[in-house]
């Protein structure tokens, strides 16, 4: 197969959908790569270091399968090859207006967000992996906005007390937050609607505090996912929840519904009950944001309270969320490899139709429609 790899466009996207290392994985089993000038430039990856394990520097004409790591623009849309296949992370829930420019360019699409939740998919699930980095990134961006210190420290001038950090949110990200800011000497304590994520924070170290009725009990769907829940429990969580966020210095907000905009678990009165110093990341912005106050890209100075929105996390890490997003996709390619090493969509394969967006010219994923 021809492999193309293309530079990321997005403003602030560094990360790139191949490395060197997947790059040698990629050329061993016998396809050919190509990378576009650039494309791993900001990650760390020059292009020697591709052609160095057996790609050339060109662009995506006559490729059978481009990589990616966003999902394309207008503009780029109608340069991609017409009927190529284009595996990347795609925004699904955020597609529709592209959708007619992609099928016009009869464009094979396949989402990497909508990889199953099952074993054999841990691999390639490139959610997971993106936002475990993000996890970690959300407490040294909240550690290098507060003007304290994380840790306690007992010094001859005086004692510095530990850091209070609330996680709200407890999955991949969340827990990797919460795994991070116990390294960073914090005192953590943690929320989620999801009754396995209670044990899971109390594994870290953490305290886990929550609403925990029968809504609670059935609020994991059986993609593992959170449901969105209803006005009631919302009330009583932030009931809970208020006079905890108060006394927190770093409060790192992470829980998503997929398809649905982000709960708000902070509200504006809640944010400025906060002391004044006192940060909160916001790490849903991008889909709404789990703080009204939160804007993309920006830290809000609320009372002295100051609120950060990163839209882009893992990207903050470009180095290691492409090598993890580049295995993810390495992982992947047999599905949709024929024994002769062509490409074959084997559309039996529940993976494979879980990610399946959109095929010669048509939507077919039954999420989108
Ligand atoms: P996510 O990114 O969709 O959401 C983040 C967190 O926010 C979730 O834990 C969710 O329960 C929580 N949340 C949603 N609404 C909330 C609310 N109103 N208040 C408080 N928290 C709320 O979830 P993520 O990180 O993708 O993981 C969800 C689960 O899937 C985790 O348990 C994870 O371990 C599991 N998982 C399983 C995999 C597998 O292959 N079996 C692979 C990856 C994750």
């Amino acid at each position: 197969m021809k492999i193309a790899v293309l530079k990321e466009r997005l403003t602030g996207e560094d990360r790139v959908a191949a490395t060197p290392e997947t790059v040698k994985k990629l050329t061993a089993l016998g396809h050919s790569v190509t990378i576009e000038s650039g494309a791993g430039e900001a990650a760390g990856f020059p292009d020697s270091a591709y052609e160095a394990e057996g790609a050339s520097i060109g662009g995506p004409n006559g490729s059978d399968i481009i990589f990616k790591v966003r999902e394309p623009g207008a503009d780029e849309i109608g340069e991609l090859p017409e009927g190529t296949t284009l595996i990347a992370l795609m925004n699904p829930f955020a597609l529709s207006t592209a959708l007619p420019a992609i099928n016009a360019r009869k464009l094979t699409t396949l989402a990497m967000e909508f990889t199953p939740r099952i074993t054999r998919a841990q691999s390639m699930d490139a959610l997971s992996s993106q936002s475990n980095l993000a996890g970690y990134r959300s407490v040294i961006e909240g550690a290098q906005i507060y003007g304290r210190a994380l840790p306690m420290m007992m010094t001859a001038a005086g004692t510095v007390a530990p850091a209070k950090v609330f996680v709200m949110g407890a999955g991949v990200a969340g827990l990797q937050a919460i795994a991070t800011a116990r390294r960073l000497g914090g005192v953590v304590s943690a929320t989620d609607v999801r009754p396995a994520a209670k044990e899971q924070v109390a594994s870290l170290g953490a305290k886990f505090i929550a609403v925990e009725d029968e809504e609670f009990k059935a609020a994991e769907t059986s993609g593992g996912y959170a449901k969105e829940m209803s006005d009631e429990y919302k009330a009583k969580q932030a009931e809970l929840t208020a006079s905890h966020i108060a006394k927190q210095d770093i409060v790192i907000t992470t829980a998503l519904i997929p398809g649905r905009p982000a709960p708000v678990l902070i509200t504006e009165e809640m944010a400025k009950s906060m002391k004044p110093g006192s940060v909160i990341v916001d790490m849903a912005v991008a889909q709404g944001g789990n703080c009204p106050l939160s804007k993309p890209d920006e830290v809000v100075n609320a009372d002295g309270v100051k609120i950060a929105g990163f839209t882009n996390l893992p990207g903050r890490l470009p180095a290691d969320a492409s090598s993890l997003f580049a295995k993810n996709l390495l992982a992947f390619l047999p599905l949709i490899t024929a024994e002769d090493g062509s490409l074959n969509l084997d559309t039996d394969d529940e993976i494979v139709t879980a990610m399946l967006l959109t095929r010669g010219g048509e939507t077919v994923n039954e999420r989108l429609t």
